[in-house]
This record gives C-alpha cells, sequence and structure tokens, in this order.
C-alpha cells in the first residue's frame, strides 16, 4: 500500500505562549516538527510527505528541515489554515496527484512519534477505514453544569486520550473533510465518527503526548534520553 503524511505544522501555539510557535522550538538538538518527519522519513515512497506552515514562519520552517529537501521524501510545503481542520483539509488535497492508498495524519506538536505507534495505526487500517493511537484515562472524570455542578461520573473504562497520527483510507477521509469543512472538530477521527464509519483505537505512547504548554515540553523531554531539552 502506498502511504502519505500529512504533518500539520500552520498553528501559531497560543497556550505554549511564546512568539516561536511550538514546532519550531527544539527538544535535544532538533526542532518538534523535524522529530516528526525523520519519524515517518522512512515508511513512505519518496514525496509523499506533505507538510502545511504558516507562511508568515517561513524561515523558521526553512531553518528546520531545509538540509531533508535534498532527501526527495518532502513535498513542497502548503499554507494552512485559519482552524487545524482547515489546515489538514489543504494537506490532503495537496496529495491528491500522490493518490495514495492510505494517509497518516500527524500534530508537529507531538514530537515522541515512533516506529511501533505508526506500525500499530497502519495494521489497523487492513480492517478499518480510519485508525488512532489511544491512551487509557487514569483520572476519574466528571461532567459538570456550567457552575461545575457534577453531573455524573463517566466510566473512565470506555475513554481514551486520541493521539496522532490518525491513519486513513485516503479517499474517505478526503471525502469526510471536504463534507464537513468549516465545521469545527478537533480530530480527524471525528469526521468518521461523524459519518457513521467505525474507526479503531490502537495503543498510543505517553511519550506521543502533544506540546501544548511551555512546561510539556520538559517533562517530554526526559523520555529523549540521549537529548537534553
Ligand atoms: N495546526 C495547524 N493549523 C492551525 C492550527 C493548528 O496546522 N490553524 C497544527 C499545529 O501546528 C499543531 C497541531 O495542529 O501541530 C495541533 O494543534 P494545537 O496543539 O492546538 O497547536 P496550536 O493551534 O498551534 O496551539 P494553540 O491551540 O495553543 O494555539
Ligand atoms: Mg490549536
Amino acid at each position: 500500500k502506498k502511504i502519505s503524511v500529512v504533518i500539520v505544522a500552520a498553528g501559531s501555539g497560543s497556550r505554549f505562549g511564546d512568539p516561536l510557535p511550538k514546532q519550531y522550538h527544539h527538544i535535544g538538538d532538533k526542532t518538534l516538527l523535524r522529530h516528526c518527519v525523520e519519524a515517518f522519513m522512512q515508511l513512505c515512497p519518496p514525496n509523499h510527505i506533505q507538510i502545511v506552515h504558516n507562511p508568515a514562519h517561513q524561515h523558521h520552517l526553512d531553518l528546520a528541515i531545509e538540509d531533508l529537501v535534498d532527501s526527495g521524501m518532502l513535498r513542497p510545503t502548503v499554507p494552512g489554515g485559519a482552524t487545524r481542520q482547515q489546515s489538514v483539509l489543504n494537506g490532503l488535497r495537496a496529495l491528491q496527484d500522490a493518490s495514495p492508498d492510505y494517509v497518516l495524519i500527524h500534530d508537529a506538536a507531538r514530537p515522541g512519534i515512533d516506529h511501533d505507534v505508526i506500525f500499530r495505526v497502519l495494521g489497523a487500517l487492513d480492517k478499518y477505514k480510519g485508525a488512532i493511537p489511544g491512551i487509557a484515562v487514569h483520572d476519574t472524570i466528571k461532567q459538570c453544569d456550567d457552575d461545575k455542578a457534577i453531573l455524573r461520573t463517566i466510566a473512565r473504562d470506555t475513554l481514551m486520550r486520541a493521539q496522532t497520527p490518525q491513519g486513513f483510507d485516503f479517499k474517505t477521509i478526503l471525502r469526510a473533510h471536504t463534507k464537513f469543512e468549516g465545521q469545527e472538530m478537533t480530530d480527524d477521527a471525528s469526521l468518521l465518527e461523524q459519518m457513521g464509519i467505525a474507526v479503531k483505537c490502537v495503543a498510543g505512547s505517553e511519550r506521543n503526548d502533544k506540546i501544548t504548554r511551555r512546561d510539556d515540553l520538559a517533562r517530554l523531554g526526559e523520555h529523549f534520553s540521549d537529548q537534553q531539552t
């Protein structure tokens, strides 16, 4: 099967709170974005990795991956949109002429992605149109009303925290993203769920958690044993 990758890196990192978007910060000697790109480089055919970026940060993008351009693995980068969902759709559209069977959609803010997680996602695509990595929830989860009075406790053993890369049959996810363009959802699997298409959850990893706030960088950096943050 021909596999393409979309890496969305067009966000501005408002919760991270630094003028330099988080995907261009470093863990060890590499930016978060580059950690992601390298994790996928051996897995797909040449010219099948589609980075989506914000042209306002072109200089930082170039610094992060310039020397990888000669590898022939990267497609010309395309601009993102105002929302993550729009950025993904721009990436998927740009991949259309590569006509992949499967696409893996990954957040540049998850530098801890590794081959084990990627292969579990791909493995599930034999049977499912979509598959995502997830982590079991250890906290007790309360659903509350507007005054934060508790309405109910959600059965924890049914809950998973969704990660990326989320893998899909390419035509199916492109159709879903086209259909729901402009309607906000926080991940790609949600779109298939809305259409009643089954999506499988496979085991993710703590190392693959997203960098959202500043202190996530130091915490996650500890998983990169040979590196310093
Ligand atoms: N993303 C994107 N285009 C957007 C928004 C987000 O490509 N318009 C990307 C981010 O770069 C990130 C991933 O989607 O790799 C996950 O989004 P998130 O963690 O929310 O990043 P930001 O939107 O940049 O951060 P914040 O929500 O705190 O502003
Ligand atoms: Mg965001």
